[in-house]
């Protein structure tokens, strides 16, 4: 069943904005975040409900509960990431590239997910957008590893919220793919477009059974 009410949390470009064009194109009313004044009008450009939200601070993320009260979204996307340093090995990272790394991808979701608590339809679907880079069984490489790191955290962040939500919301962990976007770069396999499509059929057939999964953008299984 595709999404009827979206929210989108990191959505000023990329493929969180790629989902908000997706959605609105649908007929989907959709509220979205972003932390810039940039970001905010591609949103309002949409006809997105847009707030501003900087996931990475404490009085950003708090700020969302009140302005989203009263909703009953079927879907919620937390899409910010930030890669950090683009490592090949076992490089310490600083500590200021470790708290924005950790910060936007593990600590905003754990800050957001308490506040979109009450605003979830009965059933709705709810996506963390991980990476295949934060598989433990998959790993092949070291590169990226604070990023690898963060990702693997994020998916234990979602097996909690699956938890908790049990009965009230199919929560899973996506990759997106390799996607042409600021992070992923011009080299990568998917267009934004075609990733996002492929997301939005895979949340859309998603059921109670598959609550608490790392899924792949088509839905394969990956491992954790
Ligand atoms: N592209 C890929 O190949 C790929 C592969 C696997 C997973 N992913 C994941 O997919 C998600 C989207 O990535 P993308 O490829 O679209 O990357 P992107 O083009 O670099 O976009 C990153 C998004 O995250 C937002 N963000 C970063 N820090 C934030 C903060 N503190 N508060 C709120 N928003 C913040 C950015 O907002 P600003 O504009 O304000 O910076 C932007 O909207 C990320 O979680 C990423 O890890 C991407």
């Amino acid at each position: 069943m595709e999404a009827r009410n979206v929210l989108v949390v990191g959505a000023s470009r990329g493929i969180g904005l790629e989902f908000v064009r997706q959605y609105r194109e649908q007929g989907a009313r959709v509220t979205a975040t972003a932390r810039s004044d940039d970001g905010l009008a591609r949103l309002v450009a949409l006809g997105a409900v847009a707030l501003r939200l900087d996931v990475a601070t404490a009085e950003g993320a708090s700020a969302l509960a009140w302005p989203i009260d009263g909703e009953a979204f079927d879907c919620v996307i937390y899409c910010a990431g930030f890669y950090g340093p683009r490592t090949s090995g076992l490089q310490a990272p600083t500590q200021d590239d470790f708290d924005a790394v950790m910060h936007t991808n593990v600590l905003g979701a754990m800050r957001v997910l308490p506040q979109i608590a009450d605003a979830l339809a009965p059933g709705a679907r709810l996506a963390l957008i991980s990476s295949r880079m934060g598989s433990i069984g998959l790993r092949r490489s070291p590169d990226g590893w604070l990023y690898r790191a963060s990702k693997a955290a994020l998916n234990s962040v979602l097996a909690d919220a699956a938890l908790a939500f049990a009965g009230r919301a199919v929560c899973v962990a996506l990759h997106p793919g390799w996607v042409k976007t600021a992070m992923g770069g011009a080299g990568a396999e998917l267009d934004v477009g075609a990733s996002v499509a492929s997301m939005r059929r895979t949340l859309a057939a998603l059921g109670a059974a598959d609550n608490g999964r790392f899924l792949n953008h088509d839905g394969q299984a990956l491992a954790w």
